[in-house]
């Protein structure tokens, strides 16, 4: 059953480095519509839904394309003091500011020092962790910009003959919930909750997380 589910547990090789970057920057004009018309802007606004009523002062986006993940985020509970959206993708980020105009944005990848930003309250990350060759040392570093307490929500491909054709088209992984959770535990988070998605597309490719730095 799992080597059946892992199969598509690693990203495929064509889409790794620097390619990924112009990938997202020709995608740039088209994502925000396209996201939308799949059901992951009413998917995103559901999962904030199920985040609890907690002061988040200092919120960070992480790959955060055009900010509709960020943008759920602020519609849900409220803007916060400082929020910070990143991405490899300059495109990416000029789409997201015009979205959230008072956020902060930097280009920077995972792994990235972003210097001078404080602990988070709060780290948002969607369909990110699957593009990279090394999912766990990702989980490791979004877990590492949070304060103690505070909380990730996580949106993450996951096994499904969908998802099959959109890792043709982006080269994506895809992860089981035992493997998310496995992976989030072994990255220090704890209380990981599990969000299925429940309507469209979403509900087939993709699950949301909720978990917590202790
Ligand atoms: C599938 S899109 C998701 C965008 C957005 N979070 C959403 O849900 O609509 C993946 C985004 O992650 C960015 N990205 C890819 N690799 C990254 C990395 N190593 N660090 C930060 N961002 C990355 C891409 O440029 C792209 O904007």
């Amino acid at each position: 059953m799992l080597s059946r589910l892992t199969r598509f547990d690693r990203p495929r090789p064509a889409a790794q480095a620097g390619a990924l970057q112009a990938i997202y920057d020709a995608a740039a004009t088209g994502w925000q519509d396209g996201i939308s018309k799949l059901g992951f802007v009413t998917a995103y606004a559901e999962l904030m839904q199920a985040t609890a009523h907690r002061p988040a002062r200092h919120v960070l986006d992480v790959g955060t394309g055009t900010g509709a993940f960020a943008n759920a985020w602020v519609a849900a509970r409220g803007h916060p003091d400082a929020l910070t959206l990143t991405d490899i993708s300059p495109a990416m980020l000029g789409a997201a500011t015009k979205r959230l105009p008072t956020a902060s944005t930097r280009v920077a990848a995972i792994g990235d020092p972003l210097e001078g930003l404080p602990p988070q309250d709060v780290v948002l990350c969607a369909h990110v962790v699957e593009h990279l060759e090394n999912p766990a040392s990702a989980l490791r570093w979004l877990h590492d910009r949070l304060a103690p307490g505070g909380m990730l929500v996580l949106a993450l491909s996951r096994p499904h003959w969908c998802t099959a054709l959109v890792r043709w088209r982006w080269g994506n992984a895809a992860y089981a919930p035992t493997e998310a959770r496995t992976m989030l535990a072994q990255a220090g988070f704890t209380d990981i909750a599990l969000h299925p998605f429940t309507k469209g597309p979403p509900s087939r490719v993709s699950h949301g997380y909720i978990a917590h730095r202790p």
